[in-house]
């Protein structure tokens, strides 16, 4: 049975560190509040020249090198993001130019921070229908864009940063066992980013408004993302007729270590078996999984063998999860 895989994992954060301490400074919160309400101690933010595309070519470099090809082996670019460079051309298109993927399709995919899961729900299909070899799939994000630094309420979760694979074809029995997405676009505005499109284009009013950047209804979505994700962690491993305490691994979405510890608790899962990084970067949105996932490689968690669960929630509404055997 043809199956895909992932063959190379990549990731880079900028190097400017924002700590909890540093937002004290800016709006009326504290290193307690922030790290009690949410585990995050600090996040990265990009240099004011660097957007997405440019995170995600660092990644991608980095998936490349580790799954040994080169950028024109490639024949599809996937990037997922919310930040891209800018509504048009594709991030995924400046990436491919600028890589020199010459051979590569690309284009962006937009399901906020389920966007990776995602993206590896099409590139797992594409393998299987359409004979890719080689799929580069990123999830690049600068958030710190479209953060309002005046808003407690919001500005201390986000985070740069960019996370990348290759995905390529198996006959072996392993790989991407199953990928699951769903949405629920009645719940759009408890996470949103009014401004900028075609709704409310950029004007002195929606700067004004402060449109152009990210609200959130926090608590509400926090309750949803809960509920949402315990009945869909349990779901993906029904469906592939596999015990919670066979998995090895739960890389989570990082948006709130209380929610990653509640879908811990479902599982019954011991925190040693999930990858936690929020403590460093926040909430980097499509990103945040293909870094937890990277660093989990080039930290040797993972052996060959081993069922490891993705799974993430964000605006849209969306969620979506995998169940990967490595
Ligand atoms: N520092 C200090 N106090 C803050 C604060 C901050 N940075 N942000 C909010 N508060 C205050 C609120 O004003 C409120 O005060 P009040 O009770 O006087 O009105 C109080 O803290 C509680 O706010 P609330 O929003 O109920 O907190 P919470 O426990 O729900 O935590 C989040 C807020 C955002 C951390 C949490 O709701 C969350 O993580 N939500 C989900 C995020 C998510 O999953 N997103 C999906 C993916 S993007």
């Amino acid at each position: 049975m043809l199956r895909s895989r992932i063959t190379g994992t990549g990731s880079y954060v900028p190097e400017k560190v924002l700590s909890n301490s540093d937002l004290e400074k800016m709006v009326d919160t504290s290193d307690e509040w922030i790290t009690e309400r949410t585990g995050i101690k600090e996040r990265r933010i990009a240099k004011n020249l660097q957007a997405a595309s440019d995170l995600g070519i660092e990644a991608s470099k980095r998936a490349m090198h580790s799954a040994g090809i080169k950028p024109k082996d490639i024949d599809l670019i996937i990037a997922a993001t919310v930040t891209p460079d800018m509504p048009l051309p594709s991030t995924a298109s400046l990436i491919q130019g600028r890589l020199g993927a010459k051979n590569a399709a690309a284009f962006d995919l937009n399901a906020t921070c389920s966007g990776f899961l995602y993206g590896m729900a099409v590139a797992d299909s594409f393998i299987k229908t359409k004979g890719f070899k080689k799929i580069l799939l990123i999830g690049s994000e600068v958030l710190s864009r479209v953060t309002d630094w005046e808003d407690r309420t919001t500005c201390v979760l986000f985070g740069d940063g960019a996370g990348a694979v290759i995905i390529e074809p198996t006959g072996q029995n392993r790989g991407i066992l199953s990928t699951h997405i769903h949405s629920d676009g009645n719940l759009w505005d408890l996470i949103c980013l009014p401004g900028g499109g075609s709704r409310h284009p950029a004007s002195k009013e929606s700067l004004k408004d402060k449109l152009h950047y990210i609200k959130m209804k926090g608590n509400e979505t926090f309750k949803v993302a809960v509920r949402t994700l315990e009945s869909l962690v349990i779901d993906t491993l029904k469906a592939n007729k596999i015990k919670p305490s066979q998995l090895a691994l739960l890389i989570p979405h990082q948006a709130n270590m209380r929610i990653i510890q509640a879908t811990a608790k479902r599982l019954n899962l011991p925190m040693d078996k999930v990858v936690v990084n929020i403590d460093k970067y926040g909430n980097t949105s499509s990103a945040s999984i293909p870094i937890a996932l990277d660093e989990a490689v080039r930290t040797d968690k993972i052996r060959n063998g081993d069922y490891i669960l993705l799974e993430a929630f964000g605006g849209g509404l969306t969620w979506a999860s995998a169940l990967i055997r490595w």
